[in-house]
This record gives structure tokens, sequence and C-alpha cells, in this order.
């Protein structure tokens, strides 16, 4: 069934329309793997942020780590409000799906912004972002993880956030592994949250953190 459905055009507009209310929710947090992904990163790297929204807190935060910063979302509204909020960095309106970069980035970051990709769209960007890392680049992946084991991820995949309707879907560490160990990506460290908030009820966050090793 949702195969059938283009949740690109989907996603796209219902977050257009939640871009004003995501940028007072104050949503994001920062954790110790996201200071570790900091800490391992070159001095003044190259850090491509996927899924960007709003650029708080996590451009600002790379800006003030002193890398160099490129944020890309596929929402107009959600650049627009980004380059008000961080003007250092660069913010380009694209959609991941598209992503065509070759060995460019020390890290690649995507914060919530791949759980809103169904199976497929999620291999194809996995080996776009290989491909866009640098030899010993570091990728930051955190999304949510099933809440109970052994229910299917894509029940309920289609689903009101915000009190939008849009897709989004639960991953498995297992699912992250097989898609991403076969593109020369090593998992170094995973960091898991739970929490609950008023928008988005309760998740079960799950953060990975990748190196990319050169082919011997
Ligand atoms: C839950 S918000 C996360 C925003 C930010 N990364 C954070 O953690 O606060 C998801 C963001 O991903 C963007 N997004 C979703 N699918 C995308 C795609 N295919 N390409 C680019 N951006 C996308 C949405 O527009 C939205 O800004």
């Amino acid at each position: 069934m949702n195969e059938r459905i283009d949740i690109i055009t989907l996603n796209r507009n219902a977050w257009n329309r939640v871009a004003e209310r995501y940028d007072k929710s104050n949503y994001g947090k920062l954790n110790d793997l996201i200071v570790k992904f900091c800490d391992i990163l070159p001095k003044n790297g190259s850090v491509l942020d996927l899924g960007s929204g709003t650029g708080l807190p996590f451009a600002k935060f790379f800006i003030e780590r002193g890398f160099r910063v490129l944020g890309i979302d596929f929402v107009r509204e959600m650049i627009r409000i980004a380059k008000r909020n961080v003007p250092q960095a660069k913010f380009e309106e694209m959609s991941m799906t598209k992503l065509e970069f070759d060995n460019m980035f020390d890290g690649i970051f995507s914060s919530y912004s791949m759980l809103l990709l169904n199976p497929p769209l999620f291999n194809d960007v996995a080996r776009r972002i290989s491909r866009a890392l640098k030899n010993s680049g570091l990728f930051y992946l955190a999304l949510n993880e099933p809440k109970e084991l052994g229910v299917d991820p894509e029940n309920d995949s289609i689903t009101k956030i915000m009190n939008e309707t849009m897709y989004s879907r639960a991953y498995t560490e297992q699912e992250i592994c097989e898609i991403f160990n076969p593109l020369q990506m090593e998992l170094l460290e995973i960091y898991r949250v739970n929490t609950h908030t008023e928008e988005f009820g309760e998740e079960h966050t799950i953060c990975f953190l990748f190196k990319k090793n050169a082919i011997m």
C-alpha cells in the first residue's frame, strides 16, 4: 500500500505546514554522541546536515564548534527559517534523495530526518551518504527504533506528527547495520535515549556513529 504513495510529496507538504511551529518547539537536543562526532572531526572540517530543519540547535552548534556547515532540507520554509537562525551556515533547498556529492564532507549528520524515508529510499540515500563522505569521514544518525520487539516497523508508518499526516518509520539496530555495513561504514558507537514530548509522544531514540573506511 505505502509503495504506491509518493511519500516525498506527502512529507514535503506536511513539513512545509509544520515549519513555523517546529521553530518554536525547541525540540532537538544535543547528546554525548553528537559531542563525540564533533570531537573526532578534523578542526575546521566540513559538515553536511541532512534535513537541517530550522538550523537549531544543530547547525548552530556545529558553527560554534568551528565547522563549515551545509544544511539541506526539501522544505523552502525550513530553509528560510534556518538562514535567519544561523546566518553563518549555508542552506540549500533539496531532497536528500537527490544528493550527488563525491568525497566532499568530513562529517554527515542526520537527526530525525531519515526516519521519514521508506526502506527503498533509505537504502539509496545511504549509498549517497557513503559516496559523499571523505575516507575516515563520520556519519551520525538519530532515529526512532520500534517500541516493541516483533512488531512490523511498517505498521502505522503513515502517521500524524504535529497534526499533519506523513510517512515516518521506526528502524531496528539490525536493519541499520545491514544497510551501512556493506557500504564501507564501520559502526563506532550506539547511544539510546527514551523521551516523551507533547509534539511527538513517546519515542525510543537510537543514535549511531559510523566511520567510512577506505577500500583496501
Ligand atoms: C523531524 S525534523 C528534524 C529537523 C532537525 N534535523 C532536528 O533534528 O531538529 C525533519 C526534517 O527533515 C526534513 N526532511 C524530511 N525528508 C527530507 C528529504 N527527503 N530531504 C531533505 N529534507 C527532508 C524535513 O523538512 C524536516 O525539516
